[in-house]
């Protein structure tokens, strides 16, 4: 009923509007929503009345209702967003000949139709989940008290016992930002704010999952007795246990849109969080001037707001990297050493580990004929499988074909199956994922299906089975293993500036759920859901930034990136390198300076600082015009009377060098600042990438006090004409007794 009512409402809007303007031809459908960005009057810049009539100047843009040669109207343009923090600007509904109309107007800067907004989860289908893994995270640190966390997403399921607000201490007096009216009895010390952006009826309560779960993972308060199924009993909690919350939904369904993510960014900025957590990206890279997200985050970061964001999911493929501005930390996803073990036994006695989380202990283990059904559309549909029997057979099905690895089970069981064996393809690898499918099954490696399909080739009677063997933790110690899915560098927008920043835990990860995914509600409301993606890896880092915040309340966001990225971790648990989806060692466009060792980033020795100001001389060195350096800093920019720098000389923490075929030197400089022991010595140590000669000078940084800042220049130049590679990797560490400030370097040599 709900549904039909629905659908009939608007439709009756929109009968009732044409019956009133009879005469108009063009409908409201020809209004699209733009992001417009506007230039203050010289004379008006920040006075309080100029402030106070934002809005009526804003909607002097908008041109009067026009009439085409034809006589027909075009429908009223309408103001969307005002936007007063990030930018100046705002968002509203226009027709193409009205933008035509603005772009004449004085102070107008650009305009564009706002872009598609992804959330960036693989996989959303039912997962079910353990207990939370990220306990021991913050030892040793201050469970980010006092520190607000903002989160832009899916809205918040508030109910859920991880945002019970014990031992929570006020919010800061500083605190500006409320919950929705109808929303505030759900508020309390640890949920403290909650606003919606959808045309003002929406709500912050979660029907999606992800805000919820992204919510958990960054400052979920301790719960205990969050287990499911009796299995990893324990106590879960977030990253930043004691860090407050403020959830803005922007994407009530799960579609995001542009202007309601900048409205919450410009929102959040007002309301006093300290950090930004942003879980995803409009679609597409593009230069600063044109990511709204980047603009909005360069206001945020000049307020002193951490900005934690999402690499994407477009991996293994190089330069697919979003959210690349260097004021952003971007981060990728790796795996955990957790494992919801399945195996798949073959009539040949081969056996092949995989995972899932649905573990039926009513499923025997005998084995059942094997079918691998349709080898041209091997995606596992209703459809690919309806002229074939499988009944009670073991089905196997290749990922992909843009349907969920549950949605797969669910056709298998429809038509008859037993059970499923779940491949993945060549570029997902060995990322595999616990789901909560609906039938026994196991989600395989691409080597271990191709094994299985060679299996099945070689034998009239292929048969298998699936053995159940639970969680096993501590038995990868592989991990962390980069994620098939975790977006790579270089980063197309600023080649000298190295991107991915950093991974995290990224993979099935265990975190709040709005509601119960087993069959029998949970009546204690301990709802858990396992979630991949670089949306679940990137609050992971954003409450590492809460913790490091609180511990540092001085230390600006660039300095606690620095921190987090000069002392993450280069090697997985067995001590060799980081591996990616292959496993073999991962690239440093697909890890980032490694994977976050909070603790260590809690006394990282030295700092690679940036102060807003900074950005400047870098954004002009892009060779961006004036109008688009001011579009991004949000005043007036003169390049020509600002020095400009090459994009690999910005005080980074990571090293991205163009020496291109014609060998040219390069050399830049760097300054540390001491926030280590007042007198320490450090020495330069470099892992030289092949075919490239790198000269540091000096070769030592003595300090005397603390905040100390020192400059040492490094150069970079060819060994060999022709290089072995396109790309070499390696690595500056500055060491000291009791430090070790470790920056990667990559070189594009073709
Ligand atoms: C977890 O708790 C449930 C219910 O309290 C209990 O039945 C089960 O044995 C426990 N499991 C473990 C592994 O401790
Ligand atoms: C395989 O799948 C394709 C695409 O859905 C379908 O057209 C075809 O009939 C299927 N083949 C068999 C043998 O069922
Ligand atoms: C996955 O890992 C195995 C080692 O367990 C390796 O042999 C294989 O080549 C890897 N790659 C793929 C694509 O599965
Ligand atoms: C920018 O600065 C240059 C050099 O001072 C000057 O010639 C130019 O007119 C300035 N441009 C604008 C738009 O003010
Ligand atoms: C730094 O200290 C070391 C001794 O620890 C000394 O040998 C070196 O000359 C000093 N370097 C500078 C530049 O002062
Ligand atoms: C590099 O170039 C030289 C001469 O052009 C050639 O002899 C040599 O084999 C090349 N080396 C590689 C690694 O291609």
């Amino acid at each position: 009923m709900d549904n039909i009512h629905g659908a009939i409402f608007p439709f009756f809007i929109f009968i009732l509007l044409n019956l009133q303007m009879s005469h108009i031809v063009a409908s409201d459908d020809q209004l699209q929503t733009y992001i417009v960005h506007v230039q203050m009057p010289h004379n008006q810049i920040s006075t309080q009345e100029f402030s106070e009539n934002l809005e009526s100047w804003y909607e002097s843009f908008l041109p009067a209702t026009l009439t085409t040669s034809s006589g027909d109207q075009e429908p009223s343009p309408r103001l969307v967003y005002s936007y007063r923090h990030i930018f100046s600007g705002f968002a509203a509904k226009l027709t193409p000949i009205q933008v035509e109309a603005m772009e004449k107007m004085e102070g107008f800067l650009s305009a564009k139709p706002q872009r598609v907004i992804t959330l960036h989860t693989t996989h959303s289908p039912r997962f079910l989940g353990l207990s939370g893994q990220s306990r021991g995270l913050w030892r040793g640190s201050n469970y980010g008290k006092g520190v607000i966390i903002g989160l832009l997403d899916t809205g918040i399921r508030p109910e859920h016992p991880s945002f019970n607000d014990e031992g929570m201490p006020p919010p800061p007096a500083k605190w500006k930002g409320s919950c929705e009216i109808d929303f505030a009895a759900h508020c309390n010390r640890k949920l403290i704010g909650a606003r919606s952006f959808e045309g003002g009826n929406g709500t912050p309560m979660d029907f999606v999952g992800h805000g919820t779960h992204t919510s958990g993972t960054v400052a979920g308060n301790f719960v205990k007795g969050a287990g499911v199924f009796g299995q990893a009993n324990g106590t879960a909690a977030g990253v930043a246990p004691l860090s407050h919350i403020a959830m803005y939904n922007v994407c009530p369904s799960g579609a995001c849109s542009e202007s309601s993510t900048l409205a919450a960014m410009d929102m959040s900025i007002h309301d006093g969080v300290d950090v930004l957590s942003i879980s995803l990206a409009s679609t597409g890279s593009s230069a600063y001037y044109d990511d709204n997200i980047a603009i909005g985050a360069f206001s945020a970061m000049e307020k002193g707001i951490f900005v934690s964001c999402s690499a994407g999911n477009s991996g293994p493929f190089l330069a697919s990297v979003s959210n690349v501005a260097p004021w952003i930390l971007t981060v990728g996803a790796s795996t955990i050493n957790r494992k919801i073990k399945a195996t798949a036994l073959l009539g040949n006695r081969k056996q092949f580990n995989g995972e899932s989380f649905f573990q039926p202990k009513s499923f025997k283990s005998t084995q059942r004929i094997l079918i691998f059904p349709n080898r041209t559309s091997p995606y596992c549909t209703a459809a690919t499988l309806k002229s074939i029997n499988i009944k009670e057979k073991i089905v196997l099905c290749v990922v992909g074909g843009g349907v969920p690895a549950v949605s797969k089970g669910l056709a298998v069981q429809n038509a008859g199956g037993a059970a499923m064996i779940l491949m993945n393809d060549v570029y997902l690898a060995n990322t595999t994922s616990a789901s909560a499918h609906v039938l026994p099954a196991t989600h395989v490696s691409y080597a271990d299906g191709l094994n299985i399909i060679k299996y099945i080739d070689s034998t009239t009677t292929p048969t298998a089975t699936i053995i159940f063997k639970g969680t096993i933790i501590g038995g990868d110690n592989h991990a962390p293993v980069v994620a098939a899915f975790s977006s790579r560098g270089p980063n197309a927008a600023s080649p000298g500036i190295l991107k991915p920043d950093i991974i995290g835990p990224g993979v099935n990860i265990l975190a709040a759920w709005p509601y119960s995914v087993e069959n029998n509600f949970n009546s204690a409301g301990l709802n858990f859901n396992f979630l991949s993606g670089t949306s679940m890896s990137c609050p992971h880092l954003s409450g590492v930034a809460a913790l490091l915040k609180s511990a540092h309340p001085s230390w600006s966001p660039a300095a606690i990136k620095s921190a987090m990225m000069t002392t993450a971790d280069i090697v997985n648990l067995k001590g060799n390198r980081i591996e990616d989806e292959t496993f073999h060692p991962a690239d440093i466009f697909a890890v980032g300076s490694g994977h976050i060792n909070p603790s260590r980033a809690n006394n990282p020795g030295l700092v690679y600082d940036l102060q807003p100001t900074d950005y400047i001389p870098y954004l002009c060195g892009l060779s961006y015009s004036n109008h688009e350096v001011s579009i991004i800093v949000n005043h007036n920019v003169n390049c020509s009377r600002e020095s400009r720098i090459s994009d690999s000389q910005l005080n980074y923490p990571s090293f991205s060098v163009i020496l291109g075929k014609n060998a040219r030197t390069q050399t830049y400089s760097r300054k540390v600042t001491n926030v280590g022991g007042a007198q320490t010595n450090y020495i330069a140590h470099v892992i030289k990438p092949r075919d490239v000669v790198v000269k540091v000078e000096p070769t030592m940084l003595n300090f005397t006090k603390l905040n100390q800042v020192l400059t040492y220049k490094v150069t970079f130049s060819r060994s060999v004409t022709n290089a072995t590679a396109d790309f070499a990797h390696g690595y500056l560490t500055w060491t000291s007794t009791k430090y070790s400030v470790r920056s990667p370097i990559v070189v594009l040599l073709s």
